[in-house]
């Protein structure tokens, strides 16, 4: 995965936790093909787990300071991606790593479409509105 221009929103500390993402992705790629042990991906697992928590925070809280209104669908679409990261590392720590290429295709392709979709849909309104 590669953090080009076409994933920039223009607002930078979003841009910035946007990147880190993306490196977490690359990280579990690499893992995966250097054949790392499921323990210590379980260990990246979680780190991005709670790097996605913290970002999507900052990104709601970044919403809500410039009041706009499609916060809560905003909200919804984090929370159900925030659910499947966690249902998806509770069964690979559980021993199903099969799952892990899936997962790994799951989240960049989620995370491209939210941000070329979602996210900067958001960031153009609000710097419509001249807030
Ligand atoms: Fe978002």
């Amino acid at each position: 995965m590669q953090f080009d221009d076409t994933l920039k929103t223009g607002v930078e500390h979003i841009d910035d936790q946007h990147e880190t993402l993306v490196d977490m992705i690359n990280m579990l790629i690499n893992a995966k093909s250097h054949d790392t042990p499921p323990e210590t991906i379980s260990i990246v697992l979680a780190e991005m787990g709670k790097y996605v928590y913290v970002h999507f925070r900052d990104e709601e809280k970044f919403m809500k300071e410039n009041d706009f209104v499609g916060l809560e669908d905003h909200r919804r679409i984090h929370e159900s991606f925030e659910e499947k990261v966690l249902e998806f590392s509770n069964l690979f720590n559980q021993g199903h790593t099969e799952l892990l290429d899936d997962m790994l295709e799951f989240l960049s392709n989620w995370l491209v479409n939210h941000i070329q979709g979602d996210d900067l849909r958001m960031v153009k309104e609000v710097l419509s509105q001249g807030n």
